[in-house]
């Protein structure tokens, strides 16, 4: 009877996959503080893509890791058409096509040399319209790699409009953006720079939100549709629920969440000790942010929860 009347359902095709690939590994890394997510090779990366797809996850999002060696001030490599990310969207879209919807992230903390999402100006600080300059070319390297969807995550002011025009310029209409819409500046990004191994020193504190604040992300929710959001995505997910589902009342277009490093990572320790059901905290963390507004979730588990849904029918 409970499964009969059940207000809120979760399956696999609500479930987006990020994951992580880096280059130069000839086996995939474990990353410590994510136990079960790795740094993938190119080769382990179409499996996971190969295995998302049999699980039926309906997207996977794309992180790249370049060699520590060739970042530097402008993460010129984030731009490189042979590029780590651009190379691994190719991959995957080789290995799985259109089963998959395969996105990409735009943003430059994992080939700047100080890990900020942006250039930096003559006084260290996030300079926000050059940095809108190189979000273009990124999409447009990344579109023409193949990619379905592109997801800027820098929270650059106006990002979601200069990407919208340059993947226009060079034809790609298709192309969607699925905008960051109200990120938070988080602790719970800790064990994700660790996962793409940022230099990061200080914070994001001039570009992402202030946890404190909701009606500033309904400011940001309409900005971002103005300047041509597909979807739009709230992140972290579990803290802000409120947050979700305030962005998913007020719009008509696909609304996702991040479950993002540290959401993750809580609960994988947590179950390590003996604290608490791993897999009954997962399935109810993620019920949470369906019940809450998110029709799309990004989670580290979606691979694992959707051959569980799958199985579970
Ligand atoms: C920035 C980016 C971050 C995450 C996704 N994209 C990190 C940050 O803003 O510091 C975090 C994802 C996670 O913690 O799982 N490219």
């Amino acid at each position: 009877m409970r499964r009969m009347v059940a207000e809120t359902r979760l399956r696999p095709a609500d479930l987006i996959l990020p994951a992580f690939v880096r280059e130069g590994i000839t086996q995939p890394v474990p990353i410590q503080a994510m136990p079960g997510v790795v740094q993938h090779t190119r080769d382990t990366l179409r499996k996971a893509a190969v295995e998302a797809v049999e699980a039926g996850v309906s997207g996977i999002m794309l992180f790249g890791v370049p060699e520590d060696a060739k970042k530097d001030a402008a993460g010129t490599v984030g731009t490189d058409p042979d590029g780590i990310l651009q190379v691994a969207i190719r991959d995957v879209k080789a290995e799985v096509g259109d089963e998959l919807v395969i996105m990409s992230d735009v943003c430059l903390d994992e080939y700047t040399d100080h890990g900020h999402c942006g250039v930096l100006d003559a006084d260290g600080r996030v300079d926000n319209d050059a940095t809108l300059e190189r979000y273009a070319e990124m999409a447009q390297v990344q579109a023409d790699a193949g990619v379905h969807v592109v997801g800027p995550s820098g929270m650059m002011d106006g990002q979601v409009g200069v990407i919208r025009d340059a993947l226009d310029t060079i034809g790609k209409e298709d192309v969607s953006i699925l905008a960051y819409t109200a990120k938070y500046s988080s602790a719970f990004y800790g064990p994700f720079r660790e996962a793409v191994g940022s230099s990061l020193k200080g914070d994001r504190k001039t570009y992402q939100q202030d946890p404190a604040n909701v009606r500033e992300s309904l400011r940001e929710l309409a900005l971002d549709l103005e300047e041509g959001a597909d979807m739009v995505m709230v992140k972290p997910a579990g803290p802000y629920l409120d947050v979700l589902a305030k962005v998913a009342e007020s719009v008509d277009v696909p609304v996702a969440a991040y479950q993002i490093s540290g959401e993750y990572s809580m609960v994988e320790a947590a179950a390590e000790k003996g604290w608490i059901d791993r897999d009954k905290a997962i399935l109810e963390t993620l019920t949470g942010i369906r019940r809450a507004g998110a029709q799309m979730i990004l989670t580290y588990w979606a691979t694992e929860v959707a051959r569980n849904l799958s199985a579970d029918r």
